[in-house]
């Protein structure tokens, strides 16, 4: 009886396998479709052709003036557009933990060229590999430079620069930039406005350093 029933058990197991295979054609349809909803989609796919529009693309742009959830610039806002981004600004604050990992950003990140003193003598341009003089941040050009037109620089890059939007994520350009500030504070820029300066971190009761989620939830 068992011997049977293996038997049966293979031979419904064999038959089953075979169906599925399909004698070397391409099968182009689906075959069955149990739940239509879900293999074809009512949503538009990116890039397909849209009747609801007129110029027929899926993919639209954001609504000009808007701003995406989590960012602080327009989308809409372009390189170059310097009188937009010049009066931007973040009501981020930072603790001298922060600034620090700032400041470690930077030598990854802009050391290379803007050089770790932030005197625009980085070891890629000081070789000479690099023919365009990075921003001196010591030099009074860039003292008074305007927050959102550095946020700028490091999301759009600017002439020689790239764009670190892609390395750096929003709280991160911040952090960059507040550090360049801290130390242009300190060789004759303005007052320093990202947090607590050179006051000590700001510590629990158990002294540890303050979380960095807690520093500001807005973004
Ligand atoms: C590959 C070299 C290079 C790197 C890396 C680089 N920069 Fe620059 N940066 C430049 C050059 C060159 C300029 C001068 C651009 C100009 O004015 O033509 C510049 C200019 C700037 C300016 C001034 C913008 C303005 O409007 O004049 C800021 C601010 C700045 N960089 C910040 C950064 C920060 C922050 C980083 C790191 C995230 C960074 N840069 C990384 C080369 C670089």
């Amino acid at each position: 009886m068992n011997k049977i029933k293996s038997i049966l058990v293979a031979s419904l197991g064999l038959t089953i396998g075979l169906m599925s295979c399909d004698s070397g054609n391409i099968r182009r349809t689906p075959g069955h479709i149990y739940a239509p909803d879900m293999t074809y989609s009512r949503a538009y796919d990116a890039y397909t052709s849209n009747p609801n529009f007129e110029d027929s693309m899926t993919s639209r742009l954001p609504v000009s003036g808007t701003i995406a959830r989590g960012h602080q610039l327009p989308d809409h806002l372009k390189e170059g557009d310097t009188t937009a981004y010049k009066s931007f600004s973040t009501s981020m604050k930072f603790s001298a933990a922060e600034l620090k990992e700032g400041g470690r950003l930077f030598n990854i990140y802009c050391g290379i060229c803007h050089g770790q003193n932030l005197d625009g003598q980085g070891p890629l341009y000081s070789s000479g590999k690099f023919a365009s003089m990075p921003a001196n941040f010591k030099d009074a050009k860039y003292l008074h430079m305007p927050v959102g037109q550095m946020y700028a620089a490091v999301k759009y890059g600017k002439n020689m620069m790239g764009s670190y939007a892609s390395q750096l994520d929003a709280k991160q350009r911040w952090m960059v930039i507040a550090y360049i500030k801290q130390t242009q504070s300190k060789n004759g820029g303005d007052a320093f406005a990202f947090g607590e300066a050179d006051a000590p971190a700001k510590t629990d009761t158990a002294g540890a350093a303050k979380p960095l989620a807690a520093v500001d939830s807005k973004k």
